[in-house]
């Protein structure tokens, strides 16, 4: 075993799923994973004591502040961060509408945006609906219609000085897809342009760094590292102290804090710190900081699910009915197929009738699915492998697809 490398006790890991009793193979991490009990617990306890507003003099409200501030480290220790760059809110699409909000502010009519067909809505509307209601360009990175990968080369054309921000993603949900987002960057950075990236997807599945990416927003959801609905954009704090999102006027004009308005869930805040001390100790022979076990532990998580999936992937691609989409060398344990002669629903109704729960439709990846024409037959079916998922589990996968016949 080398450096930073761990091992992953599976049967250990699944012991901490209490969601694991229903029976049921859950393929549908992409969009949400289970939770441990250990954030099951840090909630319920943030719910048995009282728990006020922030600003208060007495000690529900400075429990509140509490959270909050463990929320922000945690999240920081994750992506490589700084606390005081971690903006919280319930879910990345609706940060980042706000950030998208208080960027367009800085925009003239003539700038550009780039967004990507790769990417999930949540990183394409926001700015598309921002950059037409401010005269601003857009210009979309398009994807590889063999391969589903994004080329980075690309951007050497779309990128111009009058490119204010471009957003893509560390990985597709719906096909795994990892775009090289640090060679992107450079490009950005090159043209003064920032960089958003939206690492919801990505941040299960390999420990992400801020800085090496080259992300001057990185956006990342709990609910998808076995975390409660709590997301957050990560961001320099003296990049953040530039811009004036819309704000209620007593909301304290500090950062993070002026991104946040409205109250927050601070009983699910709790299970923020849970989630990632989850994460950190997923590897037995993880020690050290927080991010020294991250590191050790999401080594392992990646070998661990690159193994299970690997066989998933060419099992699948190996069945004459099945279709799966895209060949990117680098992805995460996740990919969407189609099933010949079926819909997407009618397969995914098949396979929760063995057992399995997974998703299809148009995944939210609405503009990849439109310009690979799938959505005009009700998208595709995804599966999606994490750290709970086993190789029995993987080999019942791949009977059930391969037991799929139209009806
Ligand atoms: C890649 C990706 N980006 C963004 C989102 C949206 O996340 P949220 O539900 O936190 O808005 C998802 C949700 O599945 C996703 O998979």
């Amino acid at each position: 075993m080398g450096p930073g490398e761990g091992r992953l006790d599976v049967a250990r890991v699944r012991g901490l799923f209490p969601g694991l009793s229903d029976g049921l193979v859950h393929a549908d991490g992409p969009a949400g994973s289970l939770l441990p009990e250990n954030v099951v617990l840090a909630v319920a306890q943030a719910m048995r004591v009282p728990v006020a507003d922030r600003g208060g003099a007495f000690p529900a409200s400075a429990r509140a502040e509490g959270l909050l501030a463990s929320a922000r480290t945690a999240v920081a220790d994750l992506v490589g961060g700084v606390s005081g760059g971690v903006v919280l809110g319930p879910d990345t699409a609706r940060l980042t509408w706000t950030l998208a909000r208080a960027l367009a502010r800085t925009w003239r009519p003539g700038d550009e945006v780039v967004v990507s067909r790769l990417d999930h809505d949540a990183n394409v509307r926001p700015w598309v609906e921002l950059a037409v209601r401010a005269g601003v360009g857009v210009r979309w990175a398009e994807v590889d219609i063999e391969t589903g990968e994004l080329p980075d080369w690309q951007y050497d054309e779309l990128l111009g000085p009058r490119t204010r921000l471009v957003a893509v993603t560390a990985a597709s949900s719906a096909i795994g897809t990892r775009p090289d987002v640090a060679a992107i960057a450079r490009r950005a950075h090159a043209v003064g342009a920032l960089v958003f990236v939206d690492a919801t997807h990505a941040a299960a599945h390999d420990l992400l760094d801020l800085r090496a990416l080259g992300a001057d927003f990185l956006a990342v959801a709990a609910d998808m590292w076995c975390g409660p609905h709590v997301g957050a954009v990560v961001a320099d704090p003296a990049l953040l102290v530039e811009l004036e999102p819309e704000k209620l006027a007593p909301v304290p004009d500090r950062v993070p804090d002026r991104f946040e308005s409205g109250g927050h869930a601070f009983e699910l805040l709790a299970g923020v710190p849970a989630a990632v001390e989850h994460l950190a100790s997923l590897s037995e022979d993880a020690c050290g900081t927080r991010r020294e076990r991250l590191e050790t532990s999401m080594a392992a998580v990646a070998a661990y699910e690159r193994g299970l999936f690997d066989w998933l992937d060419q099992a699948l691609r190996a069945m004459r009915h099945v279709q799966v989409i895209g060949s990117a060398p680098l992805t995460t344990p996740a990919l969407s197929f189609t099933v010949a002669g079926m819909r997407p629903r009618q397969v995914a109704h098949e396979l929760s009738r063995r057992g399995i729960c997974a998703w299809d439709g148009d995944l939210y990846a609405r503009e990849l699915f439109d310009a690979l024409g799938v959505n005009e037959e009700g998208g595709a079916v995804q599966l999606g492998l994490m750290h709970y998922n086993t190789a029995e589990e993987v080999g019942y996968l791949i009977d059930a697809v391969a037991a799929l016949r139209p009806r």
